[in-house]
């Protein structure tokens, strides 16, 4: 099976300024499949975070590698085929909804007429379109979440990573939510969702794994 991401010997230990290091994550080995959609499950503070942040390269690891589609994260051509959504998205206050996915498409080299093509396509499907000319500070907390939605697909990322997305999100917003993500098997997107909560998104995944204090569980 080709692979969307691989990770070797991945681990993070964070050092503070007082106190003792913290382990989140001890070396790691992980492999998702193109088009595979994985759930990482675990209690708080298992470390399902710290391995989207490393993934993406928000954060640097201690050890070890991480590869998209057999390109090393650290090059730009390889981290451009991720989209993100991390676990409580920040998005500039004053910025409006379009103006945002407007910079999105050009950073990601995407002609203004297929940002707007792709944007007014997604912000439909999300039932945002009557909120694309406000500021994405007037914007409820759910309406925000998925804005970053639309910002992590609007290159047709070939490896989606989202932070527990149903979190604060509304019941037909979820239902909305859990087909648009179905749909995206049709373009063979890999995914890496971190959830409390699997079963609450039906059968999008292919598997489930388990972190624990920073070490994946044997698979069920
Ligand atoms: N920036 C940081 N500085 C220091 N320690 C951190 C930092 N971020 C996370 N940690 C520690 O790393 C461990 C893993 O945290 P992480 O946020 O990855 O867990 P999580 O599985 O995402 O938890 P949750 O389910 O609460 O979102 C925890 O012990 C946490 O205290
Ligand atoms: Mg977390």
């Amino acid at each position: 099976m080709p692979i969307a991401l691989k990770t070797e010997g991945l681990s993070k230990v964070y050092r503070h300024a007082t106190g003792k290091p913290t382990t989140a994550l001890h070396p790691l080995d992980l492999e998702v499949g193109v088009g595979e959609h994985l759930a990482v499950i675990g209690p708080n503070g298992s470390g399902k975070t710290t391995l989207l942040g490393l993934t993406v390269g928000l954060l640097v690891p201690t050890s070890g590698t991480v590869h998209i589609f057999g390109r090393s994260s650290r090059e730009a051509s390889a981290r451009a085929r991720i989209g993100y959504v991390p676990e409580d998205p920040v998005l500039q206050p004053r910025m409006r909804v379009n103006e945002l996915l407007e910079v999105c498409g050009r950073l990601s080299g995407l002609s203004a007429a297929d940002t707007r093509d792709r944007a007014g396509d997604l912000l439909d499907r999300f039932e945002l379109t009557p909120w694309a000319g406000s500021p994405l500070g007037e914007l409820s907390r759910g309406m925000r979440q998925a804005v970053a939605m639309v910002q992590a697909l609007l290159h047709r990322p070939g490896l989606l990573l989202l932070d527990e997305p149903l979190t604060g999100v509304d019941p037909d917003a979820r239902t909305r939510l859990i087909g648009i993500l179905g749909e995206t098997r049709q373009a063979h997107t890999a995914m890496v969702v971190t959830t409390h909560w699997p079963e609450a998104f039906g059968t999008l995944f292919d598997r489930v794994v388990t972190l624990r204090r920073g070490r994946l569980m044997a698979e069920a």
